[in-house]
């Protein structure tokens, strides 16, 4: 079969900006070996993390959505020596195969991966003074994607970059009588980003290997 020209494309970018070192080809292969449907960022999109990483100067970033830890390694790779990234994931055995992942990747002193509900996880973070940080990828669970976005302005800094993952949705969310709660909840974020003066934002339209989708890519204002 022809590949799609997206895929093509994308494989031409992967092959010349976007190779894996084997830390990060080690997380991939864990993803199969588990045989888990992969919910990663592609290496495009990795890359592209870690160019936003050094964009934004990130010494402390704080993800949501660990999943087998392939985005947060390409975002810790980037980081200066004392940078740290904490990476809050719900389900324990994705939890493990982070951790493990990390290890491998000689980047455990890096990456604090708070094994969780990222409600609980944000509420002790804030109690703990673990705040502001410079830089956060929303990747968990999409239907609470809004009040996640309005826990950054409460743990980043002015400036503060914030991205969120997979808000377009194949376009689904073009449709307004859309019953699905993952499209429904980044519906709720886009619109609500549409009316903040919390957030400087845009939504960068996405096509590759993965579906059609797109990234939220928001400053929180000062
Ligand atoms: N950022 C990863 C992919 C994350 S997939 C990457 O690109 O490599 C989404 C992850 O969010 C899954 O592992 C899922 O278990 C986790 N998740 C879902 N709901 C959550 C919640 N309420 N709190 C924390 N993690 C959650
Ligand atoms: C899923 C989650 C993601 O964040 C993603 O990028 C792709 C798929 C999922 O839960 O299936
Ligand atoms: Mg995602």
């Amino acid at each position: 079969m022809e590949e799609n020209i997206y895929a093509a494309v994308d494989r031409y970018i992967r092959e010349r900006l976007g190779q894996e070192n084997e830390a990060l080809i080690h997380a991939r292969q864990s993803i199969q070996q588990y045989q888990l449907p992969d919910a990663s960022v592609s290496a495009n999109q990795g890359k592209f993390l870690s160019v936003m990483v050094k964009c934004c100067g990130a010494k402390r970033i704080l993800e949501l959505g660990t999943f087998c830890a392939y985005s947060t390694i390409w975002m810790a790779q980037a980081l200066p020596a004392d940078g740290k990234i904490v990476s809050i994931e719900a389900d324990p055995l994705h939890a493990a195969i982070a951790r493990e992942n990390i290890a491998f990747a000689g980047l455990s002193d890096k990456i604090e991966v708070r094994h969780g509900d990222a409600f609980e996880i944000l509420e002790q973070l804030e109690a703990e003074k673990q705040h502001p940080f410079d830089m956060f990828f929303i990747d968990a669970d999409k239907p609470p994607y809004a009040e996640y976005m309005l826990w950054t302005r409460r743990l980043g800094r002015v400036g503060a970059l914030v991205i969120a993952d997979n808000v377009i949705r194949n376009a689904q969310v073009l449709d307004k009588s859309s019953v699905d709660v993952k499209v429904k909840g980044v519906q709720r974020l886009n619109d609500m980003l549409a009316d903040s003066a919390d957030f400087t934002a845009t939504i960068l339209q996405q096509v590759g290997i993965k579906e059609h989708d797109g990234m939220v890519i928001a400053l929180i204002n000062g």
